[in-house]
């Protein structure tokens, strides 16, 4: 089963962007996290970044030929983005939310999430440790779909 680990923008940031309130990994140990996870739990992890929402949204259109579900981490465009969630409600697979930080502790424009319409469910405030949690969670919703 092949998943899609989508990263939104500055978040190839990471380790040097306010680590105190994203930590230290870095965007390459983020991915480390979620292939050894996943490996054991029969996943293959595609992990990508973009700072564009044009190649989120592309991305998100080709996941329906190849992609059994979708991790989302979309950065500030989860708070703006009514196209990447349209492109999400359209993958016919799992979607679920991802988050470094818990945004419900920080500025009220971070409580609304455009991403959480299309997603099962969300994984925020675990920091790096998130990744792995995701990948557990996108391997129990894949073996109860199959
Ligand atoms: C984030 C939270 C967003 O509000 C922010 O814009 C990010 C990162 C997180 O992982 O905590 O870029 O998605």
């Amino acid at each position: 089963c092949k998943v899609l680990v989508l990263n939104g923008p500055n978040l190839n940031m990471l380790g040097t962007r306010q680590p105190e309130i994203y930590g230290h990994s870095t965007l390459a140990d983020l991915e480390r996290l979620a292939k050894t996870a996943a490996e054991p739990l029969g996943l293959v992890i595609d992990f990508r970044q973009s700072n564009s929402e044009t190649e989120l949204i592309t991305w998100v259109q080709e996941a329906r030929a190849d992609m059994a579900g979708i991790v989302i981490n979309a950065g500030a465009y989860t708070h703006t983005s009514v196209a990447i969630m349209d492109a999400l409600l359209a993958f016919p697979g799992p979607v679920l939310e991802l988050h470094l930080s818990n945004n419900f502790r920080r500025e009220a424009f971070r409580h609304t999430s455009y991403v959480s319409l299309a997603a099962k469910g969300i994984i925020e405030g675990f920091g790096a440790d998130g990744y792995e949690l995701a990948v557990h969670a996108m391997a129990k919703l894949l073996r109860g779909a199959a």
